[in-house]
C-alpha cells in the first residue's frame, strides 16, 4: 500500500472515506466520475489562462488542467502529502501547489481567470462553504469562472428526513460531515455568493459501481483494486458500508457540476 497517500498512517477505521478508496488504488475521488469533469472542462476555457484548482487530491484533473495548457497553475490543498504529490506535476509547466486553507488561500485578490474544485465543498459545513465560494470569488478577475464538481440530492423537493437521514449515514460511513446539497440549493449558495450560473450537469452518484470504475480507472486499475479490496478486510469492510449506503439512497444521491461567472 502506497504510504506516501494521505492518512495512510491512520487505521483504516477511522481513515476518511476517499482515503480509504485512494489507499485501495482509486485515483478519481469524485462524485460523478470523470465523465462529468469532462463535461465541465469543456464548459471551461483552460487553454492560455490562470487557473487555480482548489484540493486537487491525487492530481487526476490536474494532468487534464495541465493538458490544456494553460498560462499558469497553482493548486490549493489543506493536506500537506497532497501537495508534494501535486508540486512537480505543476512545476512541469512552472506552477506550484500551496499548502492552505481553500477559505484562506494567501493568494492575491483578482489573480486568476479560472477556479476548479472538485469533491471539496460537499464535506464543509455551510458556513465552510461560504467561505470557500467567497474566496473564489475574492481571488477570481470580474467575470472569471468557478467550476465545480460535487455531492447532490435530488429531487429539488426531497423530504427533509430523508435529507437528514442521508447526512447522517454518510458522516457515519465516510467519516466526513458530508453536507450534499439538491441542484435548487448549490444554485442558491452559488448566486448568494456573487456568481451567475452558465452551465451545470449531473451524473448518476456511481463511486462504487463497477462500469464507473472501468471508465475511470480502466481495467488494470479495476484489477489493482479488486485484488486490494480482498487482501485487505479492514478496508473492505469500510467500502462495503459505504456501499451500502450509497446504495440504500440510489436516486437521491448524484454527482451534480456548476460552471458559475463572477458577477461584477
Ligand atoms: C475527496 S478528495 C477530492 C480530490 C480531487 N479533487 C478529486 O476530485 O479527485 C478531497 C480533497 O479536498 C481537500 N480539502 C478538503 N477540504 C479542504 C479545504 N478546506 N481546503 C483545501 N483543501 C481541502 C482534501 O485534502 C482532499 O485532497
Amino acid at each position: 500500500m502506497p504510504s506516501q497517500l494521505p492518512q495512510a498512517d491512520r487505521d483504516p477505521e477511522h481513515m476518511q472515506g476517499h482515503w480509504v478508496l485512494a489507499q485501495l488504488g482509486k485515483r478519481v475521488l469524485r462524485p460523478g466520475g470523470e465523465r462529468l469533469t469532462m463535461r465541465m472542462l469543456a464548459n471551461t476555457p483552460l487553454n492560455g489562462k490562470h487557473v487555480v484548482e482548489f484540493a486537487p487530491g491525487l492530481g487526476r484533473t490536474t494532468r487534464l488542467i495541465l493538458n490544456a495548457k494553460p498560462a499558469a497553475y497553482t493548486g490549493v490543498d489543506r493536506d500537506p502529502q497532497v501537495v508534494n504529490i501535486i508540486t512537480p506535476l505543476a512545476a512541469s509547466v512552472g506552477g506550484t501547489c500551496v499548502q492552505a486553507d481553500a477559505a484562506d488561500t494567501g493568494l492575491p485578490a483578482g489573480s486568476a481567470d479560472v477556479v476548479v474544485g472538485e469533491a471539496m465543498l460537499t464535506m464543509q459545513s455551510e458556513r465552510g462553504k461560504r467561505a470557500i465560494i467567497g474566496e473564489a470569488r475574492r481571488i477570481l478577475k470580474p467575470g472569471g469562472l468557478y467550476a465545480i464538481h460535487e455531492m447532490g440530492l435530488a429531487p429539488d423537493d426531497l423530504d427533509n428526513t430523508v435529507k437528514t437521514a442521508i447526512r447522517k449515514d454518510l458522516a457515519r460511513v465516510i467519516r466526513v460531515n458530508a453536507r450534499p446539497l439538491t441542484a435548487a440549493e448549490w444554485r442558491n449558495l452559488l448566486e448568494s455568493e456573487g456568481f451567475e450560473v452558465l452551465w451545470s450537469g449531473v451524473e448518476p452518484m456511481a463511486l462504487l459501481k463497477m462500469r464507473r470504475n472501468l471508465a475511470d480507472e480502466g481495467v488494470r486499475g479495476v484489477l489493482r483494486i479488486m485484488r486490494n479490496v480482498l487482501t485487505h478486510p479492514d478496508l473492505r469492510a469500510r467500502v462495503l458500508q459505504m456501499r451500502r449506503v450509497f446504495n440504500t439512497y440510489g436516486d437521491s444521491l448524484t454527482g451534480i457540476a456548476f460552471v458559475v461567472r463572477r458577477k461584477g
